[in-house]
């Protein structure tokens, strides 16, 4: 076309930092392919919806690049080709009849991964960073979903896009926040002298680590060999006892991931059938959205991910006290992050993930699980609006695929109108759907049955 010529297309790139790079190490093996579904009882304007999208991607250059990777320098960059904003490449909205229900489609999804290329040639391969769709399920429902490489699009990136996707699409058209070029990663943002460590602390750290962090204690692997897939189990609280729940962490001075880490690691023990004296050592993955620590400060509205996590073990024996339980891993996450270790400890754990990511046989049974268990160290909240009724939208769910290098149980935590709702995410078919239903419905049983700590 003439214009092109007439105009010559921009092209801005950067190559990924550190973090970056381990999600593209990672989400070819099938860890974290992060997507948003929306269930509706009425069709959506698909119109309008891509509309929605379109601002999205013009608002956020990073969701509208594609992931270039180059095996020659094993090199993988973000690339966008600006033309002018009618000319824009963008995306597509793919569209789907299903026989099956909104579970098997947020499934299903979560596994389709276009990132898994093979890398025996040596040609420059590129990949879009997002992708939408539209599925007319049975009985008149239709899912829209949007799956993103965890690599431009953390969790509290994730919240965000789908307030403002539906402040655009059904809300009143407001204006939408506006990033320019494609940020900054994490490691550009670390303030300056939090990510230095001793050298000989460095040393020390990567050995406990790299010997220690596949020793722990693991639920029964169901089946031989690798992991597949990802599947997960929902675990929904009423508002009750969601209320209580939240209370009893307020009056314990500690935050809601402590507990749901607590009950799990009471609910692996337990499904052990484990003599109540013995103990066992687990293994949490804190994720910690580290926005407000860097330098300068992000918020939300910074696409891309800059979460850090935090890796700790406890012991743990029969017949814990669930609360006792909950304040000791809060106050060693707490202490950790006092010492930084979100900030020095960030390049030593995506090292240990490369190595597992290597060498699967590192890890127990070759099942590529790094921990038991993951949380994220703050809770979504979100609330319904009327014009989420006027839209239809009567369901939404948000998690990413773990059966790569991860933990066996992804804990994905909303409170959705002051109710706990969370996405438990595990891999297939290394832990089976009912094992892992039999392990969400005990962990449910623990939090509502506990009594608010005086
Ligand atoms: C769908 O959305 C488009 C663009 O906002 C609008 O022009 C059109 O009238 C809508 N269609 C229906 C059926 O509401």
């Amino acid at each position: 076309m003439s214009a092109q010529t007439e105009s010559p297309a921009d092209v801005i790139s950067r190559a990924v930092g550190g973090t970056e790079y381990s999600w593209c190490r990672a989400v070819p093996g099938g860890t974290g392919v992060t997507v948003l579904s929306l269930l509706f009882t009425k069709e959506p304007n698909v119109t309008r919806l891509q509309e929605a999208i379109h601002a999205l991607q013009n608002a956020h250059p990073i969701l509208r690049s594609k992931l270039r990777w180059d095996p020659q320098s094993n090199i993988f960059s973000f690339v966008v080709i600006t033309l002018n904003d009618k000319e824009n490449p963008c995306l597509e909205i793919q569209s789907y009849d299903q026989t099956h229900n909104f579970y098997l489609t947020v499934e299903q999804e979560m596994n389709t991964n276009i990132w898994q290329y093979n890398n025996n040639g040596n040609e420059v391969i590129e990949h879009d960073v997002m992708f939408a769709s539209v599925h007319k399920l049975p009985e008149g429902k239709y899912a829209v979903v949007l799956r993103l490489h965890t690599a431009v699009c953390d969790r509290a990136a994730a919240a965000f896009l789908l307030r403002e996707l539906l402040g655009l699409f059904g809300g009143d058209g407001k204006e939408i926040v506006k990033e320019e070029g494609l940020g900054l990663s994490i490691e550009e943002c670390i303030p300056a002298g939090k990510a230095s460590k001793p050298f000989w602390a460095r040393g020390a750290d990567m050995l406990g680590y790299s010997v220690n962090s596949f020793r722990f204690s693991n639920l029964e692997f169901k089946a031989n060999g690798s992991p597949k897939g990802t599947e997960f189990v929902r675990m929904r609280i009423g508002a009750d006892d969601t209320a209580r729940i939240l209370e009893g962490c307020k009056s314990k001075g500690i935050k809601l991931f402590g507990l749901l880490a607590a009950a799990g690691f009471i609910a692996a023990h337990a499904s052990k059938n484990l003599p109540s004296e013995k103990w066992e050592k687990y293994s949490l993955a804190t994720l910690i959205d580290c926005r407000s620590l860097l330098d300068p400060v992000l918020s939300d509205h910074h696409v891309g991910f800059y979460h850090s996590a935090i890796l700790n073990s406890h012991d743990v024996k029969g017949g814990e006290d669930l609360w006792d339980l909950a304040h000791r891993i809060y106050t060693s996450v707490a202490n950790a992050k006092n010492n930084n270790k979100h900030f020095t400890d960030m390049a030593d754990l995506n090292f240990l993930m490369g190595k597992a990511i290597d060498n699967p046989g590192l890890t127990p049974s070759s099942s590529l699980r790094t921990s038991l268990i993951s949380v994220f160290e703050e809770t979504i909240t979100q609330n319904t609006d009327q014009f989420h009724k006027d839209i239809g939208l009567v369901d939404c769910i948000g998690c990413a695929s773990v059966h790569g290098v991860s933990p066996s149980l992804a804990i994905f935590d909303t409170v959705r109108d002051g109710e706990l709702d969370c996405a438990c995410v595990y891999p297939s078919p290394t832990h089976s759907r009912e094992q892992m239903q039999d392990f969400v419905d005990h962990m449910k049983k623990i939090l509502t049955e506990t009594s608010v700590p005086q």
